[in-house]
């Protein structure tokens, strides 16, 4: 800014190596700025992380205990049990196969509560006690046993028309040679 008449000082005056240069805006550390969006992602990933270490604490779901066989039905044929473990067993027996993922919370806790849901009604290696019994074939020709998720993750679970007929059948033989004893 001049007013042309050379008595206003300019406001600033370089000169000949004089005055020191501009002082650049001091640098905000990193975490103090507004972080884009690879920030956030880094950030929703950490927490995300740190989040998962600490569900693996909760003691809820590590339990794996396979009970002992107090008592199984006197099965038809050998095959129906294999059908009926196969199918059925890792839920509705004391000889589950937990998989490596039944350690990791959250899967853990499903896999829990699935297998605690599943011998509370019917337990084929507590055939002392009353069991839920009256259900199964429903269930298996509808096809809401064995819960389909169960099946994505166990594809050998999974029954062919043929092989429900024969658990069927097979249940429906043993049922009547050995029914669960009175009292539900
Ligand atoms: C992934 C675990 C799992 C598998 C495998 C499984 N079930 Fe179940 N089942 C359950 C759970 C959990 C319940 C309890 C559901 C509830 O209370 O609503 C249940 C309940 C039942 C009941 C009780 C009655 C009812 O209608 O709720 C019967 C009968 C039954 N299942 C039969 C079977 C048969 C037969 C198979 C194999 C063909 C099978 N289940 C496979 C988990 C399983």
């Amino acid at each position: 800014m001049s007013t042309g008449d050379g008595t206003t000082p300019p406001t600033e005056d370089p000169g000949v190596g004089g005055g020191a240069p501009p002082e650049a805006p001091p640098k905000s550390p990193g975490w103090a700025r507004r972080p884009g969006w690879r920030g956030i992602v880094l950030r929703v990933a950490l927490g995300g992380l740190i989040l998962f270490g600490l569900i693996q604490l909760i003691p809820y779901g590590r339990a794996h205990n396979n009970p002992p066989v107090t008592g199984e039905p006197s099965w038809n044929t050998p095959q129906t049990r294999v059908l009926f473990q196969r199918a059925c067993g890792d839920c509705h027996s004391n000889l589950t196969t937990w998989p490596w993922y039944s350690n990791v919370a959250p899967v853990s806790w499903l896999v829990t509560r699935d297998v605690d849901g599943g011998r509370s009604n019917l337990n084929v290696s507590e055939w002392n006690k009353p069991q839920e019994a009256g259900d199964v074939v429903d269930n298996i020709r509808s096809g809401e046993m064995p819960p389909f998720y169960y099946t994505w993750m166990h594809s050998g679970a999974k029954l062919t028309s043929a092989e429900q007929q024969a658990l069927i059948s097979g249940w429906q033989a043993t049922m009547l040679r050995s029914p669960p004893i009175a009292g539900r």
